[in-house]
């Protein structure tokens, strides 16, 4: 399949766009980075200047970089029709996705490949019940952070054409993304599925009493050799989150107990949301 354009246009220039456009442009081809908010556009490009800086990046290469080209959503019928690939990177909102894709539908050209980073949602939720002029060209696209993780998921919709997951899979692998092929439709990608079922599973063993966070995460740690147990890390992402990540789960999926978030929810209602609000499985310094 070739592709319909030089530059990517992603829609949304905060942590993920702003990643995004780093890693998009690695390799001299423009992006197009589009959002509502100026000042987020002026701190995005500096971002990317940043991240261009870190001599740590594995990605750092020999001044071969892409423009990255700024705008608010007037310009996005001009950036979609110099691009092959459009990825939208907005709030996480189904409503808000499901609005925009519709959008990128209208205005984008027939070859033109439109990609959501959703954590949450897939493609498939997404596209659910749409009237769409293109319906076989989306596919969900989606990274982590931070930007030194290269893992990205790639999964279509059971509409996708294969020759756009191959292209993306070989994009992706082109600007040092170290991509994975999702096969079915599958909420939480592959890794953020392990990732919940050791939460869940360590949230269980709490409520019935088994350990402390603290044993949990020594034992996690000592097995594994990993830098933080899976109490500490839900403690960064914020108790509030993982709580409505997993709410997401047991809306989408049968048989998630609901013991791990009646655990979580006792901590939220006491204001334990984690590193963010200075207390949650451990006190932490708010300064
Ligand atoms: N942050 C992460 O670690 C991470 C990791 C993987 C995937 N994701 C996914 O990436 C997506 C974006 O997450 P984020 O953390 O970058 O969000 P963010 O809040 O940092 O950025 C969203 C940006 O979208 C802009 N925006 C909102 N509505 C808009 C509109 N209608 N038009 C144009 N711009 C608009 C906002 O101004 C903001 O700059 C989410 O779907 C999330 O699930 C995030």
């Amino acid at each position: 399949m070739d592709k319909a354009g030089d530059a990517v246009t992603i829609l949304g220039a905060g942590t993920q766009g702003t990643r995004l456009a780093y890693m998009w442009t690695s390799q001299g081809q423009p992006v197009y980075l589009i959002d509502k908010d100026e000042k987020q556009l002026e701190k995005a490009k500096k971002g990317v200047e940043t991240l261009k800086s870190n001599t740590q990046s594995p990605w750092a290469t020999s001044g071969k970089w892409g423009e990255v080209i700024t705008s608010s959503p007037d310009g996005l019928s001009e950036a979609a029709s110099k691009s092959w690939m459009l990825l939208e990177c907005l709030p996480e909102s189904l409503k808000l996705k499901r609005t925009i894709v519709k959008e990128l539908d209208e205005l984008a050209g027939a070859e033109t490949i439109i990609a959501s980073n959703s954590s949450s949602y897939t493609i498939e939720e997404i596209l659910e019940n749409q009237s769409l002029k293109q319906p076989d060209r989306f596919s969900s696209l989606h990274c982590y952070w931070p930007p030194e993780t290269s893992a990205i998921e790639v999964m279509g919709s059971s509409k996708t054409r294969p020759e756009i997951i191959s292209l993306l899979m070989e994009e992706t692998k082109k600007h040092g993304f170290s991509p994975f092929h999702v096969r079915k439709n599958s909420t939480g990608y592959l890794y953020n599925r392990i990732w919940a079922a050791i939460k869940r599973e360590a949230l269980l063993t709490l409520a019935e009493g088994v350990a402390t966070p603290q044993e949990l995460d020594a034992i996690f740690k000592d097995v594994l050799k990993t830098p933080k147990g899976p109490c500490e890390q839900m403690d960064v992402v914020g108790l509030d989150v993982v709580r409505d990540i997993e709410q997401h789960y047991a809306d989408v999926r049968t048989g998630i107990p609901e013991e791990p978030r009646q655990y979580l929810q006792k901590m939220i209602d006491q204001g334990k949301l984690g590193v963010k609000s200075g207390s949650g499985f451990y006190e932490y310094d708010r300064k």
